[in-house]
């Protein structure tokens, strides 16, 4: 059975390269096309239907890249799409979604001093909110106030403000913070599979059948595409903020979750500025560090957080506490891990809990069997610099306590 665990945690590995590589592939096709886009320039005797025109150099030679702004006169012979970069980016986020919270759902999805939620309940919420979220802001796209650009995203970012709130009071702030971003990568995704992609096919089955194209179904998609650029930056924070428990586990982390938002859309503005050709706004950069200075503020208030109570035991957890290795297993644990993983640390240095990792009491020890066992049964990777002097034979208890107790 300890197999398994062992298992779970390769695919784990496997599939968050998957991901980081896939979502390397679309975003920078997304940046190299917006600043493409952004930086055409018109000259006199463009060839019919040319908006703009660009010179590139790069790799040894030089790129003429022209811009029709509805579509050619006719089909060329050779057309590359860009799509499945943007696809198999969702499809390796939700594998490792699946993963990561709905399968190990009661260490990482539910913190039962939030809110106690069955797994089956969170892993509903959590399916749930992700479709929504794609409906609730494709209908406003669509809707009369779609027209309004600059007013549509004030609204965007107020949906966002809501669900921001909304996941830190069901989920763990680790994955209130890891959910914020799947709501949005599910929209900027969408938008591709949904509006961009088939509004392009059918420009492309206009032009096959020899009618002239709507320039509407351009515009549409550039709409989406505006929003899905300043999406990505937040995106890529959340993604990676579960490494770092100031940012999703502190009293104001949906606070800091809206203000991640804003820091997106001042740093791309500052780039969509540039690539234009439109000056160099540096007010943005004052206001992004302004920003990420108030984040670090909030994260400090209140001191210490307030409360939380002793919670309850899984049945998971129950297994692994009435094992009869437990007792051995939780006194290495408390005398070499416990100084650093405290709700207020001990050891020199270490101020706050790390990865909000507690293991202090025996339901915590208990919940955290299995990383226990990997980070310091299977591996060396804690006590870091075994700062804290484990022996090989406290290791050698703590692999058998989880290997029995998993097998039982
Ligand atoms: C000197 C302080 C210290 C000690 C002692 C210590 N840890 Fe850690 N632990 C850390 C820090 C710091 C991190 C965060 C590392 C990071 O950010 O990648 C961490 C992270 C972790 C994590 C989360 C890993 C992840 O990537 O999610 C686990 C689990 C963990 N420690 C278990 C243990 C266990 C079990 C012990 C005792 C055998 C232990 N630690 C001893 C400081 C310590």
């Amino acid at each position: 059975m300890y197999e398994y665990a062992i298992a779970w945690e390769w695919l784990s590995f496997a599939a968050r390269w998957f991901h980081a590589i896939t979502a390397i592939a679309w975003i920078g096709s997304s940046f190299y096309f917006i600043a493409l886009d952004l930086g055409l320039t018109k000259r006199p005797n463009m060839p019919a239907g040319v908006y703009g025109e660009e010179w590139q150099v790069h790799g040894g030679g030089f790129y003429h890249v022209q811009k029709y702004l509805v579509a050619p006169a006719q089909m060329p012979e050779h057309l590359t799409w860009f799509k499945y970069e943007s696809y198999f980016t969702w499809i390796s986020g939700f594998l490792m979604l699946c993963i990561v919270y709905y399968g190990g759902a009661d260490l990482f999805l539910i913190d039962r001093t939030v809110m106690d939620l069955a797994p089956w309940q969170a892993i509903a919420m959590s399916l749930a909110s992700l479709s929504i979220g794609w409906i609730i802001y494709d209908l406003l796209c669509k809707s009369p106030l779609g027209k309004n650009t600059w007013g549509l995203m004030g609204l965007l970012f107020l949906v966002l403000i809501v669900m921001a709130w909304g996941y830190t009071q069901v989920f763990s702030g680790r994955a209130a913070f890891l959910h914020l971003g799947a709501f949005t990568a599910t929209i900027m995704s969408a938008n591709v599979f949904f509006i961009i992609i088939p509004n392009q096919k059918i420009v492309v089955a206009d032009l096959i059948a020899g009618r002239t194209p709507d320039p509407k179904y351009g515009a549409i998609a550039k709409q989406r595409s505006l929003h899905n650029n300043y999406l990505t930056l937040p995106v890529i924070f959340f993604m990676l903020s579960n490494h770092y428990p100031l940012a999703f586990a502190t009293h104001f982390n949906w606070v800091i979750a809206a203000l991640v938002f804003l820091m997106g859309v001042t740093i791309r503005h500052w780039f969509n500025t540039t690539h234009a050709r439109k000056g160099k706004p540096t007010w943005t950069w004052l206001v992004t560090v302004l920003l990420f200075i108030v984040i670090m503020w909030l994260s400090t208030v209140p001191k210490v957080l307030t409360g939380e109570t002793e919670t309850s035991m899984t049945p998971v957890a129950q297994k692994f506490a009435a094992n009869a290795h437990f007792g051995a297993a939780r006194d290495v644990v408390q005398a070499r891990c416990s100084m650093c993983h405290a709700a207020e640390p001990v050891y020199e240095g270490v101020n706050f809990t790390p990865k909000s990792v507690r293991l202090e009491t025996d339901a915590e020890i208990a919940a955290h069997a299995r990383e226990i066992y990997l980070q310091s049964g299977r591996s060396h990777a804690m006590p870091p610099g075994n700062v804290t002097a484990i022996s090989p034979e406290e290791r050698k208890l703590l692999v058998a306590w989880y290997e029995s107790a998993i097998s039982q």
